[in-house]
Formats: structure tokens, sequence, C-alpha cells
């Protein structure tokens, strides 16, 4: 029988990401035997963890979310990576193969807030210059991957604006790491794409319906709107459309039906924080195991976290609040 191995998993600590240190005690008396940091963790609470982590020797993987830039999360991460041999950069390796179970990681997400970790199926899996093109017919975007230096320098000269970098990771690389599908569980910052009002990626938040000025800041007809400040922002009369839709991944949730995919675990999307199900979104009780499970391993804003018990191709899952170890 394979033997039970405890992951505790973090992410989304916006507002006062030091929460996200707190959890990481907690794991460490909860005992855990490895750390799973699931992006949209502030760059200094994620070093605070590392330097706590380094010292524990307790196995940390590290993966992007919406919010992580390029420059700062490497070089936090690489500065640890060099010194200990205990964590990993999702964004370098993605696979792991554990005694029993395999962990696959895709980094990043299809809707980057100040972020420049993207997931998708529309480029290739790279580094690329983000670049505005000023044409008659308005501004254009353009891409240029980093390694094309030639094609930069010649879209500079034509008169283009650099606008940022970021880094691209094509879906279709993630199929061939699926060896075990039985045995493989899928960690994400983004959800996969299901269509319930239960589901782990139904979202509840508001889109301009029109362009409109905010202050001194100009806001394009379609921006998004945490639900909190769309809600204050209607009250004043701003045109903006309260949601509640389903919006994962739909190149993720192609991904994990193609490969046959029974078990992922994800943030991102605060309102469905804790939430877990099977594939037709019926509900998985806690700590009980199954070998079919989408969860929602919580939302640090809420003061959630949790860990995930493996055992061979079977997992459970714990819900932890921080309020409750006050
Ligand atoms: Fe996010």
């Amino acid at each position: 029988m394979s033997q039970e191995v405890k992951y505790g998993f973090i992410s989304d600590a916006h507002d006062d990401p030091y929460t996200a240190v707190r959890a990481t005690s907690l794991f460490t008396g909860l005992g855990i035997d490895k750390l799973i940091l699931n992006g949209d963790i502030d760059l200094a609470a994620l070093s605070s963890i590392l330097k706590q982590t380094a010292q524990s020797g307790l196995e940390t993987f590290v993966q992007p979310g919406s919010h992580e830039q390029i420059s700062q999360y490497t070089t936090i991460l690489d500065k640890f990576i060099q010194k200990y041999d205990n964590f990993h950069d999702t964004t370098v390796k993605q696979k792991f193969e554990m005694e029993g179970h395999h962990l696959i990681f895709a980094p990043g997400s299809d809707s980057v807030c100040g972020g420049e970790f993207m997931l998708g199926d529309m480029l290739p899996t790279a580094r690329y210059f983000d670049m505005i093109i000023d044409s008659e017919s308005g501004a254009k975007r353009a891409v240029v991957p980093m390694r094309n230096c030639v094609k930069y320098l010649k879209v500079l000269n034509q008169g283009a604006k650099s606008d940022g970098i970021f880094q691209y990771f094509n879906m279709q690389d993630l199929y061939r790491l699926v060896t075990e599908p039985k045995k493989t569980i899928l960690i994400s910052h983004i959800p996969r794409k299901f269509n319930m009002p239960n589901a782990v990626d139904r979202a509840e938040f508001g889109v301009a319906s029109e362009s409109f000025n905010l202050g001194k800041s100009f806001v394009p007809k379609g921006s998004i709107f945490k639900l909190k400040n769309a809600r204050n922002l209607v009250a004043q009369g701003v045109p903006i459309e309260i949601k509640n839709e389903n919006v994962g991944s739909e190149c993720l949730a192609q991904f994990i039906h193609e490969r046959g995919i029974t078990k992922a675990v994800n943030g991102h999307i605060h309102e469905a924080s804790h939430r877990a199900h099977d594939v037709r979104c019926n509900n998985v009780p806690e700590n009980q195991f199954t070998n079919e499970l989408f969860w929602n391993s919580g939302c640090m804003d809420k003061g959630h976290c949790g860990i995930l018990t493996v055992r061979g191709e079977e997992v459970s899952y714990q819900n932890i609040d921080l309020n409750d170890y006050k």
C-alpha cells in the first residue's frame, strides 16, 4: 500500500500577505510533508515563507498565479534555489513523480492582473516582448519572442513601443507529461471550466458595460472589477454590470478531459474558496478518500488554505480556516 503524503496548499494572499506566513507555521504544526504555494502570494511574504521552509528543509513547490512578475519572482526564487535543495520552481519543471502519484503543474493564469506568467493555447511556450504599434487604423498589439532580437529591433525601428514582457506556457506542452492519468494530480492557479453554479470556477464580479473615467484613469469597456469594488461603484452610478458566471479555462478543461485526469487543485476564484466536487459537480465530503476531486484549496484573503492527503491514486482534502486557530 502506498504511503500517505500530506501537501499544504496556500494561494491568493492579497489583502494581508502575511496570513500566508501564518498558514505556513500552522501547516508545520499540523505535520504536512510538503508545501505548495499556488500563486498570488505577495513577494515579500513569499520571501518570508521561503526563509522559514529553508530552515526546516520542508520540500516546497512554488507556482505563479495572475499577479507575479517575472523579475521579482525569479530573483527571489533563484536566491533560495541556489542555496537550498528543497525548493522547486514550477515555471522551470512541471512534472514531479512521487511514490504512487504524479504532480503536474500548470503555471500562470489566463487572466493576469499585473502578472507576467500566462497560461493558454494561443502562443508557443516562450518569453515575449509585448509591443504596441501605432497605425492609421489605431493602436495594435504585437508580441515578439525574446529570442528573436532581430525582429524586436525591426519592430522598434518601425515605431513600435515596448509594453513589457511576459512568459507564456502553452497547454499543449503538458499533454506529453501525463503518462499515468489515474496517478496524476493537476495543480494550477486557475480552475478548469465547469458549467454549474456550485463549481470551483463560479465567480461573481463586475464588468464595465461602457468605458468611463475613474478619477484620472480611463477605464475601457470590458474591464473586470472585484465584487466589493464593483458594488460600490454601481452604487455611485458607474456603468458596471454584476455577473455570476463560470469563468474557468476552456483549454484546461479540454486538457483534463482528453488526458483523463480526475484530480485537480486550484485557487484564484475567491468566491469558490474551499469548494470541492467531482467531475459532475457533486459535492465531495472532506476527509474522505476519493479518486475524483476538483478542489479550490482556499483563498488566503478569507483565511482559507488546505491540506491534500494523497494515498496512491486516491486523495482526501481538509479545508482549513486560520480564524479557527487564533
Ligand atoms: Fe489569481
